[in-house]
């Protein structure tokens, strides 16, 4: 059956509105122009001629009077158009229609009287006849486009369509009384079952080994440390420092999670535990902020935060019962040029009311002399610890043993990558990763292939082929002197941040033992320039001197590996 489209417009006799042609508006092109060949066939006019509707009227056989309306039939299917003249007498309009159908689609016996239909647009909604409505003044659209075929463009809807979350809600999530939930998995993981999988999950650096091999000096450091503290109930900071990679998060958290067991078995005092991230934190006082949250369970804004934990630390009123330990991870991240932060969270353990022990981490060795003056660190009685970084020894044997049981490595391609990782920086991290990265290339060999050196091998050329490091081979000779220089003054201080005097020593040497004339100090700055617009360097952007601060952007073994191929 046929759909048919009345198309309804008003006419003012002798006005020549609307002078846009009718179907420009609202048609699609292909039906515009069936359209229009058809009505000017009805009509009498040629192809190429504009229709409007005066035209149209004028050309119709029938007049029709000032303020009357016409109603124009148009039938998508068949492309065809004719206009409806509505009847005073009782003829419905299926009558009508059934009646010129019998007698030709678009002949229309002269009619007699013609009436004027005053139909509100969204009465006229008729079964089986969508319409469509327009004023000519406003040319505007009232109900839904019939005409649209798919050739129009579709519109993009103006909302997503998921909801938004109510504000209530974000709220309550801000205060903490309710926590954003993880919607459940529709389909349930996949299960470890080859060699392969098993030894790619244990390398993950997410994997919570059951013990840290090689770490078990320092974990009997940290733990005698904090229990000698809880029984002597005193308060006290530890310092730890180490390059990235050595385990100093992990070892700390294995000892606090072993305290916490003893405290529930009554082995040892019970105690309450803050654990805080730089890296987790927007901004400095935030630390406060955390703490408060994580000691009260209430959410205040800094300044509140402050006075409260300065009460708590200070007020023989305010004393809390349990002694804290608060691990403060990355506390490098915390230090600004106020040092407020850095600085109370060192002074509260030696004043405290409150018995508070204070473990910091950081990946600098002189952090606290640098922050705080040497008088006030001494006041502070920092017990100090730093992680060494492992020796390929350490490295096979960590990576081992997080593999026992699997049979999915070659222990020469275990060997290959703790000696690769070792001979640039000792980050274990660095060693799973490669691990996992060769597993991952054996597994596309097949489930039970034994990884081997050639695996090893890509994977360590996948590695050569990051972007960062791509972007180290492509600097000049200078440049990478230069990268190299502030590495080696890196490992000689122990210190993440170096100035550009020491660099520049250290880039002549380098220069005299490659055979380089040595370098002028605008021309090493203006490579140290190019290297931070790269990002391989975070430089000082307000000095330009000897005094320029430098940090190494890159990890030294992508400059190793950078440098090595060449
Ligand atoms: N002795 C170890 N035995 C087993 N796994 C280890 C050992 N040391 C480090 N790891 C693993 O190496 C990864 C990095 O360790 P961790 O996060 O403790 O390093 P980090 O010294 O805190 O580094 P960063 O300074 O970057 O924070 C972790 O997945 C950890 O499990
Ligand atoms: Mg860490």
């Amino acid at each position: 059956m046929s759909t048919r489209k009345s198309l309804r417009l008003q006419k003012s006799r002798g006005d020549t509105t609307p002078a846009t042609p009718i179907h420009q508006n609202f048609y699609s092109p292909r039906l515009r122009s069936s359209v229009k060949r058809n009505l000017n066939s009805s009509f009498g006019a040629s192809e190429h001629e504009s229709l409007s509707p005066t035209k149209l009227l004028k050309a119709g056989p029938s007049p029709a009077k000032k303020n009357e309306k016409i109603t124009l039939v148009i039938d998508k299917k068949n492309m065809t158009c004719r206009p409806l003249f509505r009847y005073e007498s009782s003829e419905s309009e299926d009558d009508y229609v059934s009646r010129s159908r019998a007698v030709g689609k678009r002949k229309v016996k002269s009619p007699v009287k013609y009436t004027h239909v005053n139909v509100s647009p969204k009465k006229t909604v008729n079964k089986g006849v969508e319409e469509l409505h327009f004023t000519p003044v406003k040319n505007k659209l009232l109900e839904k486009d019939v005409f649209y075929d798919g050739c129009r463009t579709p519109r993009t809807p103006r909302s997503s369509g998921k909801k938004a979350t109510p504000r209530s809600t974000i709220k309550q999530i801000r205060e903490g009384t309710i926590t954003p939930k993880v919607q459940s998995r529709t389909k349930a993981m996949e299960l470890d079952d080859t060699p392969l999988k098993v030894a790619r999950s244990h390398l993950h650096v997410s994997y919570v080994p059951t013990d840290l091999p090689c770490r078990e000096k320092e974990h009997e450091d940290i733990l005698s440390f904090l229990e000698g503290k809880l029984f002597d109930k005193c308060g006290g900071c530890m310092y730890i420092s180490g390059v990235p990679g050595t385990g100093k998060t992990a070892t700390v958290t294995s000892v606090v999670n072993h305290l916490l067991k003893a405290a529930k078995t009554g082995d040892v005092p019970n105690f309450q535990y803050v654990n805080l991230n730089g890296m987790k934190l927007t901004e400095p006082r935030q630390a406060y902020v955390e703490i408060v949250k994580q000691l009260t369970g209430k959410t205040v804004t800094w300044e509140q935060a402050q006075s409260t934990l300065e009460e708590i630390f200070t007020k023989k009123a305010k004393k809390m019962k349990l002694p804290i330990i608060l691990l403060v991870d990355e506390l490098d991240i915390i230090c600004t040029k106020r040092q407020d932060v850095v600085y109370n969270i060192l002074d509260w353990p030696t004043k405290s009311i409150t018995q508070l022990i204070v473990i910091t981490i950081a990946n600098t060795m002189d952090l606290p002399e640098r922050l705080l003056m040497n008088r006030v660190t001494s006041r502070l009685g920092l017990t100090r610890l730093t992680f060494q970084a492992y020796t390929h020894k350490q490295l096979q044997e960590i990576v081992t043993k997080r593999l026992f049981g699997t049979n999915s490595f070659n222990p020469d391609a275990v060997q290959l990558v703790a000696r690769k990782v070792a001979s640039v920086s000792g980050d274990a991290r660095r060693a799973l990763d490669i691990c996992r990265r060769a597993a991952e290339i054996a597994e596309v060999e097949g489930d039970d292939t034994l990884v081997s050196m050639s695996h090893v091998n890509e994977a360590l050329k996948a590695m050569i082929t990051q972007p960062k490091v791509r972007a180290i081979k492509n600097c000049s000779r200078l440049e990478q002197y230069v990268l190299q220089a502030v590495i080696s003054e890196v490992e000689r201080t122990g210190i993440e941040e170096t100035v550009f005097s020491n660099v520049y020593q250290m880039l002549v040497s380098l220069c005299a033992v490659n055979g380089f004339n040595s370098v002028s100090c605008t021309i090493a700055l203006r490579a140290i320039s190019k290297l931070g617009a790269c990002r391989l360097l975070l430089v000082d952007q307000k000095c330009h001197d000897l005094d320029e601060r430098i940090i190494l952007n890159v990890s030294p073994d992508d400059v190793y590996y950078a440098l090595k191929e060449e």
